[in-house]
């Protein structure tokens, strides 16, 4: 696995996410309020379900299915029914660039 650009920093709109794939590893990518651009595994660990058909609110990332949310920066479940969590990938920022290495995760 390799880093990729997945998109321009500009096509971000703030307190939405979008589902990309690189490496065949889905992700949501959020860019936050507060303009740092988080990616968390995509798959909701409750269901099969694509957490960035979810809503964001401050630093989390809701599953609309069941309202789960969980943490951009951590990716934990702060509430059931899910309680596993979601692996965060580390982003980086390249002048416009967003580039993530689904195979780099975040330590926590
Ligand atoms: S599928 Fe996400 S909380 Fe149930």
């Amino acid at each position: 696995m390799t880093a990729q650009r997945v998109c321009a920093l500009s096509d971000l709109e703030q307190d939405a996410a979008v589902r990309f794939e690189v490496d065949g590893v889905a992700m949501a990518v959020v860019l936050d309020s507060n303009g740092e651009v988080h990616a968390i595994g995509d798959t909701c660990t409750h269901g099969d379900i694509s957490l960035a058909e979810g809503f964001i609110d401050g630093d989390t990332l809701e599953c609309w299915a069941h309202g789960s949310a969980f943490s951009l920066r951590t990716g934990k479940p702060l509430n059931l029914p899910a309680y596993e969590p979601v692996p965060v990938f580390a982003v980086v920022i390249d002048g416009d660039d967003v580039i993530i290495d689904p195979a780099v995760k975040v330590e926590l």
